[in-house]
């Protein structure tokens, strides 16, 4: 059964904090169980879960009758560079709960989002497949590869029905990004909407895959209904929306802000982007579970800009 008790874990992040009101449209507001060792919201409905916490994470799942999970609670890449023992420990140690309690519960669905850390320097740059060489170079996408291949044992091991894609940058307006690398896109178009400037961290070349928040929701309830009979992937599929460097995008924006300048100041996160693809082959997506994003470099700037604004805009130039 699943889809009847969902629990959401690490759900007051950027992708949970939307995530939550997108699964109560669709599957009704009391089948929603949002959690995080954060209580940062006024939803009552929110527990507070640290899935580092083994017997904790069984007795959410036991008492709420849990059969399906999103497991959204990590550490992302930047925060990982800073913190790689707690990325291990929320990463791996966490994800490792989650799935010995989906066992030992019954759970019929656990999601756990993959991400483009699992590549690393040696990978080719553009139109990567999902199968290609990984070697990953931060503690987020050592954990992340390794959480697809533990999703992979849970299923042929075990019957799991774990399942997984990998994201590229998300670009929403709602929550602030919680630790990434790709945050720099986010972040300009706030700064941009503020009338501020913006010190970019990445060159302004540095090429990486984005998708909108909208379409990363569809994109996850999408996998989470496909048929099981169509999948040749369970934990690794590869989904992007377009390509963008933050001088394109800065363009993009300045249609808009025809004032707005950007200033690029590389940190660590260079490092850690120039590891990262330019661009995916997102193919397996397409044909094993009908993906398509709808939302396109230009669209998704407009978008953005307008709810900043909290109104429909126009372009300047
Ligand atoms: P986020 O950092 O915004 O949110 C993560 C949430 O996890 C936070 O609310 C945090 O409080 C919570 N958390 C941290 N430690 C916890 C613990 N021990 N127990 C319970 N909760 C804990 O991250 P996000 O962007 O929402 O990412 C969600 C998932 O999507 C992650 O697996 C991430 O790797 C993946 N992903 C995100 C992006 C992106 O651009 N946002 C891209 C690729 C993959
Ligand atoms: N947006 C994420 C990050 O930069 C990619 O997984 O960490």
């Amino acid at each position: 059964m699943t889809f009847e008790k969902i629990l959401v874990t690490g759900a007051g992040g950027q992708i949970g904090s939307e995530l939550v009101p997108f699964l109560s449209d669709v599957f009704g507001k009391d089948r929603v169980i949002p959690s995080d060792i954060r209580l940062s919201t006024a939803d009552s409905r929110f527990v507070k879960l640290d899935v580092t916490d083994r017997a904790a994470v069984d007795l959410v799942v036991e008492k709420h009758k849990v059969d399906t999970v999103f497991h959204l609670a990590a550490i992302l890449s930047a925060s990982g560079e800073k913190n790689p023992e707690l990325a291990y420990r929320v990463n791996i140690s966490g994800l490792y709960n989650v799935f010995e309690s989906a066992l030992k519960n019954k759970v019929g669905l656990v999601m756990t989002p993959s991400s483009i850390g699992v590549f690393g320097p040696d990978t080719p740059k553009e139109n990567v497949p999902i199968e290609t060489i990984t070697r990953p170079v931060t503690m987020y996408g050592i954990t992340k590869l390794m959480a697809e291949y533990l999703g992979n044992y849970y299923h042929s091991r075990f019957g799991l029905n774990a399942r997984g894609l990998r994201f590229p940058g998300l670009i929403s307006y709602k929550t602030p990004p919680g630790g990434g690398t790709t945050d720099y896109s986010v972040e300009m178009i706030i700064e941009a909407v503020k009338g501020k400037n913006y010190a970019c961290f990445l060159k302004e070349d540095s090429k990486l895959p984005m998708m909108y928040m909208p379409d990363a929701l569809d994109s996850l309830l999408k996998l989470a209904e496909a048929e099981d009979s169509r999948l040749k992937h369970r934990t690794d599929f590869n989904i992007t929306s377009f390509s963008v460097t933050p001088k394109q995008l800065e363009t993009e924006i300045k249609r808009y802000y025809p004032s707005f300048e950007v200033t690029y100041h590389p940190d660590f996160r260079q490092a850690i982007a120039d590891s990262w693809p330019g661009s995916l082959d997102a193919s397996a997506a397409v044909q094993e579970w009908d993906f398509h994003p709808n939302f396109s470099l230009q669209a998704t700037t407009m978008d953005m800009i307008s709810n900043l604004r909290g109104k429909q805009i126009s372009q300047t130039a």
